[in-house]
């Protein structure tokens, strides 16, 4: 019995290989599961194979695999799968992390990463509808912004030990309408308008239009009690709340409040969010929240 657990498992490892372009093509002793499973659409670097009674996740990025076997089956109690590579646990269990703020991915796949959580817990529906409602509301948004006519320049940039990454040549900034600044910093507090220009440090300051557009921006507007950005938090999850603030960045209404991004040169200061910044019960899951779109 164990021994056709493990022929099925290491198929199953084996068919994930296979996958492709998001649809899930299991190769061998594929089996039939419908409801609550999350099929991978445009992340890169997970990938989750059902089988009967068990379900396996493959994180691409550590090399690790996951082993989640239903607790009432006859498997939870023979099988025993622990490798270097590969853990089994009977469902459902807890207790693992993931730092997604380095993962070199779009903020689009990020938030897909939901489902590789909702494996976990058993609830993959739940994760797979509010993927779909995050990415809906963002293609969207994306095909509304497209639709502008005007194309206004960005730049990203950073200073650090007394440089600006990207560019300080004054002919080059001439050019650009939006500048985020991405520059770290302890205090986010501190930084502000006046310190933006005190360390642009250009004399001729009358031909940059993102200065006479006042359109100066940081990802640093909310911040928790303990000074971590939310950018790297619950911008994650809600990358269709990124693209509004860089579409009202880039194409400004007046009429839109940003959620990460704050105006240095229109003075917007860091919002702190403690608990009591929580407008629903905490242990209530949160809904994304989508932005109007037409
Ligand atoms: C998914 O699982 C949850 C929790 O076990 C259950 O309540 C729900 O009915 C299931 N949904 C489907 C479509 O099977
Ligand atoms: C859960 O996390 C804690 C803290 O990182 C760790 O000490 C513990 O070993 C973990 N438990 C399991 C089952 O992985
Ligand atoms: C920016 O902060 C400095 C020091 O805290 C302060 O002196 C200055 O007035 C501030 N500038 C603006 C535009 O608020």
């Amino acid at each position: 019995m164990l021994l056709m657990y493990l022929a099925v498992l290491s198929s199953a490892l084996g068919g994930l290989l296979i996958l492709n372009g998001g649809v899930m093509v299991a190769e061998g002793a594929a089996v039939q599961v419908t409801g609550n499973i999350s099929k991978i659409e445009d992340a890169s670097y997970f990938r989750i194979y059902y089988g009967k009674t068990f379900k396996v996740i493959k994180n691409d990025l550590d090399g690790k695999s996951y082993l989640l076997i239903q607790s009432d089956s006859k498997m939870a109690i023979k099988t025993k799968y622990c490798t270097p590579r590969i853990k089994s646990f009977v469902i459902p269990l807890a207790n693992f992390s993931m730092d997604v703020s380095y993962f070199p991915v779009s903020f689009f796949e990020r938030a897909e990463w939901i489902k590789y959580l909702g494996v976990f817990a058993n609830v993959e529906t739940r994760a797979n509808e509010i993927y779909d409602v995050v990415k809906s509301n963002y293609q969207c948004l994306v095909k509304s912004a497209a639709s502008k006519k005007i194309r206004p320049i960005v730049a990203w940039m950073e200073f650090n030990d007394g440089v600006w990454t990207f560019t300080k040549d004054a002919y080059k900034l001439k050019t650009v309408d939006v500048l985020i600044d991405g520059t770290l910093t302890q205090d986010p507090f501190d930084y502000n308008g006046t310190m933006f220009l005190q360390n642009l440090n250009i004399e001729d300051q009358s031909c940059l239009a993102f200065l006479s557009h006042e359109s100066v921006w940081r990802h640093d507007k909310r911040l928790s009690t303990d000074m971590a950005l939310d950018w790297f938090d619950g911008a994650v999850s809600q990358p269709q709340l990124v693209l509004a603030d860089m579409i009202e960045m880039l194409f400004p209404t007046g009429s839109y409040t940003t959620t990460y991004f704050r105006n240095l040169l229109k003075g917007e200061e860091v919002t702190i969010l403690g608990l009591e910044n929580c407008n629903r019960d905490t242990f209530t899951a949160m809904e994304p929240t989508t932005i109007a779109c037409t």
